[in-house]
């Protein structure tokens, strides 16, 4: 019990420092704090959003307005007490979004919707709480960058287009983007090459490995995003599927004779000797086993 004590006291006086240090660096960006849902919280985001938290937050946070949150440094908090609530959407949401040792930054791990589901959820908590009207936006600052993919067949490289929204409401190529390129892969996303950054026609040029195994046909299935840790733009990803991979023609294990290799079909010559042992040999196994049972016989006589 003592020795408990004693940890507690440790932890607190450990913490106090801590927190007065992170209180003065976990700062959200004005522009950020301005930022609101998408659109109004329903029910349904609610409960999405409680699937979410109980799921991701609890174990940190957790359950809301119980004050049972883990003892860590800082500490994580009760979501349901002001310190959180008294904050704007936009607040919570970019620290959902950018995180802070040790809470995970949640951009790659939630979606942007799972991530406004959980704070929908959050609300639920503070009676007090009016949404802001979603439509009322335009309060955002930073840069809408929307992405556009092809493929130039004479510069054999894939082409991301970055546009963004001018203040004015025109349309205008995006300079100076940082953009990183996946392809599809069983196993999912794989990053190509290295990030590029937009020129001033907002395009930026990739290498692609055309070794890279894409379908049948070679369709390969790439996706462009804008590489914004810091959440300071809006950006909309490109995806396009793409004749640029090697063709990988797999038949079914069903299809004649797929059994040689993958591409050609079995030899005949090999189909039958293959068979034709399988068949010998288990024909001298049960001509040894009939063999054994007549021997037995014999000696039981
Ligand atoms: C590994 C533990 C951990 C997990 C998991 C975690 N958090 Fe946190 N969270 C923390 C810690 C620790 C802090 C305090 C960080 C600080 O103040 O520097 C924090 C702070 C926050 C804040 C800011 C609170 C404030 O009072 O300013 C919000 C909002 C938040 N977390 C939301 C979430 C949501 C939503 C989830 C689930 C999607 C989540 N957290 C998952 C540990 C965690």
């Amino acid at each position: 019990m003592r020795f408990k004590k004693l940890i507690l006291i440790i932890a607190v006086l450990t913490s106090a420092p801590a927190m007065i240090a992170t209180a003065q660096t976990w700062v959200v960006p004005d522009d950020q704090k301005a930022v609101c849902a998408p659109i109004k919280f329903t029910q349904e985001m609610q409960k999405q959003g409680e699937q979410v938290y109980m799921k991701i937050c609890q174990s940190c946070h957790g359950l809301p307005g119980k004050d049972n949150w883990m003892k860590l440094t800082p500490p994580p908090g009760d979501l349901a007490k002001d310190k959180a609530q008294l904050q704007t959407d936009g607040e919570l949401y970019y620290r959902i979004t950018t995180g802070k040792a040790p809470m995970p930054e949640f951009r790659n791990i939630l979606s942007d919707d799972d991530r406004w589901n959980v704070i929908a959820f959050i609300r639920t908590f503070n009676p007090k709480y009016v949404q802001p009207d979603p439509s009322a936006k335009g309060s955002f600052s930073g840069r809408v960058v929307t992405l556009a993919l092809q493929y130039s067949d004479p510069m054999k490289k894939v082409i991301a287009t970055a546009t963004e929204k001018l203040k004015d409401g025109s349309m205008s190529p995006a300079a100076g983007v940082e953009i990183i390129l996946y392809v599809k892969r069983y196993f999912g996303n794989m990053q190509v090459g290295d990030m590029k950054t937009t020129n001033a026609k907002g395009e930026a040029a990739f290498e692609f490995p055309f070794d890279l195994p894409g379908n049948k046909d070679g369709y390969v299935d790439i996706t462009a995003k804008v590489n914004d840790p810091k959440n300071l733009m809006k950006s909309t990803p490109a995806s396009g599927s793409f004749a640029i991979g090697a063709p990988t023609d797999k038949p079914g294990l069903t299809e004649t004779r797929a059994w040689w290799s993958t591409r050609d079909k079995t030899p005949i010559w090999l189909a039958i000797t293959y068979t034709g042992s399988v068949l010998i040999i288990w024909g001298f196994i049960i001509y040894i086993i009939i063999s054994i049972l007549k021997i037995r016989k014999v000696a039981k006589a």
